[in-house]
């Protein structure tokens, strides 16, 4: 059964920036834009890259290695060298807290 569970406090991932969680084995790049919050698996589909580590800008990330980007939103790949999308979870603010879901 799909569930939002709690996986950081708001004020850990201040708007305009991404912090790396894990969830049941699973690692998961949080990205704070505006008054949303998305979620992503935390890997580049190019060469296994932590996308935590790259740059948010817009509605998009940017992979720090080689440059890739991906929206926030779909996960859909909108820069080579990456062609493959990322999965997405459904990731909201509930209070002073960010959720996602999982299952
Ligand atoms: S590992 Fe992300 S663009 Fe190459």
């Amino acid at each position: 059964m799909s569930e939002f569970r709690t996986v950081a406090r708001l004020e850990a991932v201040p708007s305009g920036t991404m912090l790396q969680v894990e969830l049941d084995g699973e690692k998961i790049v949080l990205a704070h834009v505006g008054d949303r919050v998305f979620a992503l698996h935390d890997e580049c589909t190019h060469e296994e890259f932590a996308l935590s580590s790259g740059e948010l800008v817009g509605g998009q990330v940017t992979c720090a290695l080689h440059g890739a980007r991906f929206d926030l939103e779909t996960g859909a790949p909108r820069a080579l060298p990456a062609v493959k999308p990322v999965r997405t979870y459904e990731a909201r603010i509930e209070g002073e807290d960010i959720q996602v879901k999982v299952g």
